[in-house]
């Protein structure tokens, strides 16, 4: 789908990169020539990735960083400049989420998940911007959630802070597009990982995983491969007139509110 290695001599930082989704992203970006910068709070959940990225020849920096705190931000990007010269595309991956009740959520509940999905995303595109106006090129994508642009009974902490993502990307794709710096973002569906469904499926992982594709059109779940091919394209060039947009993908679970009982026609 894409020439051989359209994101050779890039650097790719991805937060949250380790597993689920951000594996995805860095296993995908690594093969197309990128050289990946994995950060989270875990070195364990990082390492088994940089290291099945580098048997496949690839290049993988591991940066243990907490989003949440601006200084280790700034330290990760100072790492990401320093071992691979450039910061050319960040993924705003790393999230934070289980489902609550609004009345029964903490305060501290609230606090921590807007911590780490706003003010996390703000602190890395805040910190990568020297990096990427000096070279006059960057792309960053932040990863949101299907359920932050409607109503989603139980999330609504991490609704809030996505949707809170998705302003500050319409925004910075404005401010910073005359730096040729993009901002664009990915609405994903249901996509399971091991972190989504441990934090937001009730039951049984195969029943909940059953509740859930029912109400996809397409009738399955996403693939990761496929997130992470549009992932891709959003941060190549063959989208450089892409900017301040959210891209749904989810097979139209979005759009399946029937009001009729159109299927027993
Ligand atoms: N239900 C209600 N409240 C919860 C909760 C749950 N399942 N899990 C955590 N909280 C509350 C805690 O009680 C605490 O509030 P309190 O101080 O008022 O009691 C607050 O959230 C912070 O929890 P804590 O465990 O101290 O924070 P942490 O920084 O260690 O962990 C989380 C952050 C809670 C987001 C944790 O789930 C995490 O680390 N997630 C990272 C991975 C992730 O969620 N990925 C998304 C996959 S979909």
């Amino acid at each position: 789908m894409f020439r051989d290695r359209i994101f050779e001599g890039r650097t790719a930082v991805i937060t949250g990169g380790g597993t689920g989704l951000g594996r995805a992203f860095a296993l995908r970006f690594s093969e197309l020539g990128a050289k990946v910068v994995l950060a989270s709070r875990s070195l364990e959940h990082l390492e088994p990735t940089a290291a099945e990225i580098r048997a496949r020849g690839g290049v993988a920096t591991v940066a243990p960083t907490d989003v949440r705190v601006p200084e280790q931000v700034e330290a990760l990007m100072k790492t990401a400049y320093e071992t691979c010269g450039s910061i050319d595309l960040l993924i705003n991956n790393a999230a934070g989420n289980f489902l609550c009740r609004a009345e029964k959520l903490s305060y501290n509940g609230w606090k921590t998940v807007v911590d780490i999905v706003l003010n996390g995303s703000f602190f890395c595109c805040r910190a990568a911007f020297p990096y990427m106006a000096r070279q006059k090129f960057g792309r960053i994508l932040s990863i949101l959630a299907t359920y932050a642009s409607g109503a989603s009974p139980g999330t609504i902490h991490s609704a809030a802070a996505k949707a809170g993502v998705q302003a500050m990307t319409r925004t910075l794709a404005v401010e910073w597009a005359e730096h040729n710096i993009r901002a664009n973002a990915i609405a994903p569906g249901s996509f399971p990982t091991q972190g989504a469904s441990s934090r937001l499926w009730v039951g049984s992982a195969e029943e909940a995983g059953a509740r859930v594709r029912e109400r996809v059109p397409v009738g399955r779940h996403g693939r990761h491969e496929e997130l992470a091919d549009l992932a891709a394209y959003l941060c190549s060039s063959y989208a450089d007139y892409v900017n301040g947009e959210t891209v749904t993908i989810d097979g139209a679970a979005t759009w399946n509110h029937p009001s009729f009982e159109w299927q027993k026609l």
